[in-house]
């Protein structure tokens, strides 16, 4: 039986690079990059076979970068979440943030709370973006919720505490590089990983079905024997 990609987990990287390409400011990848979102959405959300898709929009580490373009990638959410809401329900998508988003301001909490609201009762694709994530992080919130920290914790236990539950099938991450930058580590135990040069703004959905087409023949054995 062919494999299924039921859960796709995407490392945007490279849209700053896609903007210096082009003479232009950081922020102008950001942007661009924004829109393929949406275009990788309704791509998966209109595939049989695609059950979430989780994207890594900004990483605990992000809060790094100038204050400027945090500044401007808040916003950017914000206002992306805000116009998207009616894309969601017209197109049967729920959204999910991961992450511990407590740290952004009240004003984007709200938003993102109100879109997860709004959406819970959609059926079809699950978006869940990773928003101030770290898979570090999120072990240790998931340990310290976890009920009786003095029985013993099972695996179960952990799975069941994460912000994100399901495993990740195929995880792909853009822009050259080949490392998974603290993303998803516990739900990409056993997923398959593809790296691609594309740069994030310039990544299309077939470039994403012929990923899923070359996924689809490897033989996934999960540590076991065929
Ligand atoms: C990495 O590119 C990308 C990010 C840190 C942010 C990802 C954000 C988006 C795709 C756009 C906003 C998303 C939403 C949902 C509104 P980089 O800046 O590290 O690029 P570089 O490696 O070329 O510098």
């Amino acid at each position: 039986m062919p494999n299924k990609a039921n859960h796709i987990a995407i490392i945007m990287d490279g849209n700053g690079r896609w903007a210096q390409n082009r003479g232009r400011q950081r922020i102008a990848g950001h942007e661009r990059g924004a829109e393929v979102v949406r275009d990788i959405t309704t791509f998966c959300s209109d595939h049989k076979e695609v059950k979430q898709l989780t994207l890594y929009a900004f990483s605990t580490e992000n809060s790094k970068r100038p204050a400027l373009e945090v500044d401007f990638l808040m916003k950017l959410l914000g206002k992306y979440l805000k116009r998207e809401l009616p894309f969601y329900l017209n197109n049967n998508v729920k959204f999910k943030a991961i992450g511990d988003i407590s740290k952004f301001s009240k004003k984007l909490q709200k938003i993102i709370v109100t879109t997860e609201q709004e959406t819970k009762s959609c059926t079809g694709l699950t978006q869940s973006l990773a928003l101030n994530y770290g898979s570090r992080n999120e072990l240790m919130r998931a340990v310290n919720r976890i009920d009786k920290p003095c029985s013993e914790v099972k695996e179960a236990d952990i799975a069941a505490a994460l912000d994100c539950k399901k495993d990740v099938d195929l995880l792909i991450r853009t822009g050259g590089d080949h490392r998974l930058s603290n993303y998803l580590l516990w739900q990409a135990a056993y997923a398959e990983l593809f790296f691609t040069d594309t740069l994030w703004p310039d990544f299309t959905s077939g470039e994403l079905e012929s990923i899923i087409s070359d996924f689809k023949t490897i033989e996934r054995r999960f540590g076991g024997v065929k």
